[in-house]
């Protein structure tokens, strides 16, 4: 079975109590769940973490890389600024995996500082703005 890491960045841990006008009420274990069970549907053998801490993602590139492991990535707010992880990202796209970002929220929509993307020059693909169903819909592209 094809494995995918899904990658969440800061505050996504907060997912359903964390500005649900924007970001929806479903929960972050509720996201895990539907990620699981999505993965069964499609084949793939699905592991989602999140971490508040830019090392710790880079770190989890890192071992995608290693393992060859496609990926799912929201950056959350290091979208928009983190040149070290657009660098760890760039080695799993030019290695020959696929990285999708996703974002619950479609960036473009909001204010200025999030127009930018410093990951989407070196991603695979781009899904936002659909909720929890911008996973959804990278897991079924990574399973075609
Ligand atoms: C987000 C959008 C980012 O701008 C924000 O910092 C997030 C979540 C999204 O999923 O819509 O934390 O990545």
């Amino acid at each position: 079975m094809r494995s995918v890491l899904v990658l969440n960045g800061p505050n996504l841990g907060r997912l359903g109590s964390r500005e649900p006008d924007i970001y929806g009420s479903v929960s972050y274990a509720d996201l895990v769940e539907l990620l699981d069970s999505t993965g069964a549907e499609l084949g793939l053998s699905v592991e989602t973490r999140q971490t508040d801490s830019e090392a710790e993602l880079i770190g989890w590139l890192h071992g995608a890389v290693d393992a060859g492991t496609d990926v799912v990535l929201n950056p959350a707010a290091f979208t928009h600024y983190s040149y070290a992880l657009r660098d760890a990202a760039a080695m799993l796209t030019k290695g020959g995996l696929r990285l999708i970002e996703v974002h619950l929220s479609n960036p473009h929509a909001r204010e200025e500082f999030r127009h930018t993307s410093v990951i989407s020059g070196v991603a695979t693909g781009v899904i936002a703005g659909f909720g929890v169903n911008s996973y959804v819909l990278a897991l079924r592209q990574l399973a075609s």
